[in-house]
């Protein structure tokens, strides 16, 4: 990777030089060149010293062009023209005076060199009013590293860096783009609220390690919205801590499915609550709906007030899933005792056909059955002719209506 410390210092004085001229084109009179000054209009990152040729590093002229738009007021728009432009992590730290729009046209690619990343490639923290939109690509290059990760076979490995973080971000909007490849999950939405994910693609191939969709945690009003995503994990998940979470008319695979969890493997988990997934596909993916908590639960929550409304399987290994024991790498101790409540859950409307005969798996605890599960109009037909469609059921309370007999079992 082109992404010596030679570079770095060229980078400096090439964007040094640039933001003297906007400075001295834009406003003349400024009395201390040192203070950071804003230029009127839209920040347009080659004019800040980034390059397009997917090599030169144009982390600074990138976070230049952040600190020039969060300082400032009113409505800030950093455009970022087509073009490859290679970064290491870009820490777009607020609180913000302003509302920032980011106009992504070209194409971020996020260097190989694990060296250049703390944590996470694109971070934005303690922002309101924050948008990312255009047709453009965040390229995680995941192909470069995905050999380095061990999560497979180390379940608390070391992770690679996420391609888009959202850290308490309030009112936000990532319209339009394409992220591609990330190396470790895609987008995480971590603390935030009012966010809008919309006509988003992700791109993985199905056996790229970790490298889930959206992951959504501790995040209230999240609405994914005619979003296509294919990659190696969770196409969505949704974790702990999660309110009010809307996927409407988006599509999913390849991939592990739409999937709530896992929950309980850490102490003071939150509730997750009011989930719906209305109007979607999913496609070739090992799971379609899916609950899963750990069966030694380390914390109590409740999961609960989840619709799934109008979904069509094609060819999903196990389309409808509660698995409360979920167990990976073995490294659960099985008491058997879990403390996720499950309940009110209702899965509407569900048609299409899967990969194996089992279509409905409501694996709930002894301890604690599910309760309100309701199958409504629910026909998914296993798309071999060499078995039958069934449903495995343990301790699920509640109620199937319109549903083939197989599959009716509670
Ligand atoms: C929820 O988020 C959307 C943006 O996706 C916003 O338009 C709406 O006002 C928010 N709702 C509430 C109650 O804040
Ligand atoms: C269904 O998916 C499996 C992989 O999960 C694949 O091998 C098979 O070809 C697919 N079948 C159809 C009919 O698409
Ligand atoms: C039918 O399904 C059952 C349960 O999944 C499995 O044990 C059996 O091997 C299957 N038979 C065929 C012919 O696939």
């Amino acid at each position: 990777m082109g992404f010596s410390s030679g570079n770095f210092a060229t980078m400096t004085l090439a964007a040094a030089a640039a933001v003297v001229v906007l400075a001295a084109s834009t406003s003349p009179a400024v009395a201390n060149p040192a203070a950071p000054s804003v230029p009127a209009g839209p920040l347009d990152i080659t004019k800040l010293g980034a390059r397009g040729d997917g090599k030169t590093d144009s982390t600074k002229a990138i976070m230049q062009a952040w600190k020039h738009a969060c300082a400032a007021t009113g409505t800030q728009k950093i455009l970022i023209p087509p073009g490859d432009f290679l970064t290491g992590a870009l820490d777009l730290v607020g609180p913000c005076t302003s509302s920032i729009i980011i106009r992504l046209d070209g194409t971020l690619l996020g260097t190989g060199d694990l060296n250049a990343y703390k944590k996470n490639w694109i971070e934005v923290q303690h922002v309101n009013d924050f948008s990312i939109n255009g047709h453009g690509t965040i390229d995680g290059q995941g192909p470069l590293v995905w050999k380095h990760n061990q999560c497979a076979k180390n379940y608390n490995c070391k992770i690679l860096p996420n391609s888009l973080v959202l850290d308490y971000v309030t009112n936000a909007q990532i319209r339009g783009i394409t992220l591609l490849n990330s190396k470790f999950f895609h987008m995480n939405i971590f603390e935030c609220k009012n966010v809008l994910v919309e006509k988003v693609t992700i791109t993985a191939p199905g056996d790229s390690p970790n490298t889930d969709g959206i992951h959504i945690g501790d995040s209230t009003n999240i609405t994914i919205k005619d979003t296509n995503i294919g990659t190696g994990d969770d196409c969505i998940s949704i974790g702990p801590g999660s309110k009010t979470i809307r996927v409407k008319g988006s599509r999913c695979g390849p991939g592990h499915g739409i999937s709530v969890g896992s929950l309980g493997r850490y102490k003071d988990e939150k509730d997750v609550e009011d989930v719906q997934v209305t109007d979607c596909t999913i496609v070739g993916a090992t799971n379609g709906l899916r609950i899963k908590s750990y069966e030694d639960s380390k914390s109590a929550l409740k999961a609960c007030k989840f619709l799934y409304d109008g979904i069509t399987m094609d060819n999903v290994s196990f389309p409808i899933v509660i698995d409360q024991k979920y167990c990976p790498n073995n490294i659960c101790v099985k008491s058997g005792a879990s403390k996720v409540a499950v309940s009110d859950i209702v899965f509407k409307n569900i048609r299409g056909t899967s990969n194996t005969p089992e279509v409905v798996t409501l694996n709930c605890p002894n301890n604690l059955p599910c309760q309100g599960v309701q199958l409504i109009n629910v026909d998914v037909k296993y798309n071999k002719a060499d078995n039958k469609t069934m449903a495995v059921c343990h301790n699920a309370i509640g109620k199937s209506s319109g549903v083939v007999k197989e599959l009716a079992c509670i």
